[in-house]
C-alpha cells in the first residue's frame, strides 16, 4: 500500500472542494489521507464531511489571524500533518504560517490566473466579456492567488453565461483538477 500523505483540508463554506478530495483520496493509490478539516466558519457546510465521514474537524476564529494559526499549527503538529489543501478558505495566510510549513500548502482558484485573482471572479470574467475562463491549482505564497502553478483547466463561455451557470460548470471542473494535481505533485 502507498504510505499516504497526511493532509489537512482548511474550509469557509460549501466544501465541494473538499468532499470530492475525500471521494478519491479513498482510492488505493491516491497520494494523500485527510486526516484533519479546518474551517474559520462555524457555519461552513462543509464541516459536515468531517462527521459523515469520521474524520476529525475543527473550527478556530480567524479573527485575529495570530491565534487562529497558532491554534492551526498546534493541530496540524499533534497529527504529523505534512501538507495543506485551501478548499475554498477565505483567509489569507501569513508569511510567517506559509514558511512554517515549508510551502507544502497548495490551493484552488476559479480562473485561469495570473487573470482574475481575489474575490468576485465570475463577475469580472463577464463583465470584460472574455470568451474563457477557468480554474487553476496552485501552490501558496503570502502574496494571494500569485504561487507557482500546477495544473489548469480552460472553459469556454457562452453567450448567455451567468455567473451562477458559470461557477456551477468551473466547480466541475475544480473538483476533477484538485483531485488531478494532487496526483500530480506527489508522482
Ligand atoms: C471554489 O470555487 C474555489 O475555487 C473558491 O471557492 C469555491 C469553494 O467551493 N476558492 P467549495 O467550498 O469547495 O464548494
Amino acid at each position: 500500500m502507498v504510505k499516504k500523505i497526511k493532509t489537512c483540508i482548511f474550509i469557509s463554506g460549501n466544501g465541494s472542494n473538499l468532499k470530492s478530495i475525500i471521494n478519491n483520496s479513498r482510492d488505493y493509490n491516491f497520494p494523500i489521507k485527510i486526516d484533519l478539516i479546518i474551517s474559520n466558519n462555524i457555519n461552513a457546510k462543509g464541516l459536515l464531511f468531517g462527521k459523515k465521514y469520521s474524520i476529525p474537524y475543527k473550527f478556530f476564529s480567524s479573527k485575529n489571524r495570530e491565534k487562529f494559526e497558532r491554534n492551526c499549527i498546534y493541530e496540524i503538529k499533534k497529527r504529523k500533518i505534512k501538507f495543506i489543501c485551501l478548499a475554498g478558505f477565505m483567509k489569507v495566510l501569513s508569511k510567517n504560517f506559509i514558511r512554517k510549513f515549508g510551502y507544502q500548502i497548495i490551493n484552488i482558484h476559479p480562473s485561469l490566473l495570473p487573470k482574475y485573482k481575489g474575490l468576485n471572479t465570475h463577475k469580472r470574467v463577464l463583465n470584460n466579456k472574455e470568451k474563457y475562463s477557468g480554474c487553476t491549482v496552485h501552490f501558496v505564497t503570502p502574496e494571494l492567488d500569485s504561487g507557482k502553478i500546477i495544473s489548469q483547466k480552460k472553459i469556454s463561455i457562452n453567450k448567455n453565461e451567468t455567473e451562477s451557470s458559470l461557477k456551477k460548470k468551473i466547480l466541475i471542473q475544480e473538483h476533477k483538477l484538485y483531485s488531478s494535481s494532487i496526483i500530480s505533485i506527489f508522482r
